[in-house]
């Protein structure tokens, strides 16, 4: 066909191509590839601060744990400050409680009189040995390339990716290739994180499926949600503010693993690679790309 090897279907829209980059943050291929089994997602929290004092130069982030960064931007023609850290595994509940509130008391201890403006959170793939995965998707699909698990560092490695990238496809030699091969066996002989990742998956597909609930419907406050058991089956319960229920089958559209509610975005997170969807069943982040299913209560 043209000398075009592959077919990606968008938008209603066919395009034949020889080469194919796989640029979607977290690749929505499983097979072959297998990047679930080799990376995971963090969240990340920023507030943006109004000092309302002059702010120091450059940027900065701590030595220690847990990570916070500072750093400036300008907003509104003023400069404002801008605090990040508090993150933890994408999907874990319990270590997304007060994460703005923690950035807010260290704004509030060096800015006392200062005002919050905006608070939000990112996501970044992280593969198990800390390093991108850039260039061949896998050995078993020629001319499909990936950059991913850019660890916080998207904007420089990114661009590494680019230029790797394009100097494969032109022929090129890269000096840079080889730190990132996409297909290295290094990440999978990190055998500790190897094994947290085995025992989140085995964990979310199998083990929470079993558990029951700890709410009952009628224990979900407003504003709030939890999975409950309707019928030996497990929903996932949203009230909002006046009280309207909003239910959906608590199952990631991924792979199969159980969701967990966070309370902060009001979102159903998953702890096995990171996708999360809105708490009426909508898909938000990737690598899930279909919504929940949802149940008419
Ligand atoms: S993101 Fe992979 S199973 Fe949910």
């Amino acid at each position: 066909m043209d000398g075009s090897d592959y077919i990606t279907y968008a938008n209603g829209y066919k395009i034949n191509s020889k080469y194919v980059i796989i640029a979607t943050h977290y690749p929505f291929i499983n097979f072959p590839g297998f990047y679930f089994t080799k990376m995971y997602q963090s969240t990340f929290y920023l507030i943006a601060v109004d000092t309302k004092k002059s702010l120091f130069k450059g940027m900065y982030i701590t030595a220690s744990e847990p990570t916070v960064s500072f750093r400036t931007a300008i907003y509104n023609n003023r400069e404002i400050l801008l605090i990040g850290g508090m993150d933890h595994k994408t999907g874990h509940p319990s270590s997304c409680k007060d994460t703005y509130g923690k950035l807010e008391e260290i704004a509030k201890k060096y800015y006392p009189n200062s005002d919050i403006l905006f608070k939000w959170n990112t996501r970044d793939c992280i593969s198990l040995d800390k390093l991108p995965y850039i260039g061949y998707f896998s050995s078993a699909m020629p001319n499909i390339f990936v950059g991913t698990g850019f660890k916080k560092w998207g904007m420089t490695l990114s661009n590494v990716a680019a230029n790797i990238i394009v100097d494969k496809i032109c022929g090129n030699s890269n000096k840079y290739e080889y730190l990132f091969k996409a297909t290295r066996l290094k990440p999978i002989k990190n055998h500790d994180e190897l094994k947290n990742m085995i025992v989140q998956s085995t964990n979310s597909l199998l083990l929470d499926k079993l558990k029951r609930p700890q709410m009952t419907f009628n224990e979900i406050k407003n504003n709030s949600g939890s999975i409950i058991e309707v019928n030996g089956e497990k929903v996932g319960i949203y009230k909002d503010g006046n009280g309207k229920i909003y239910a959906v089958k608590p199952i990631c559209t991924h792979l199969g693993c159980l969701l967990s509610w966070n309370d902060i975005d009001k979102t159903w997170d998953c702890p096995c690679h990171g996708s999360r969807f809105n708490f009426d069943g909508k898909n938000l982040y990737d690598p899930a790309f279909k919504n929940l299913e949802t149940y008419d209560l």
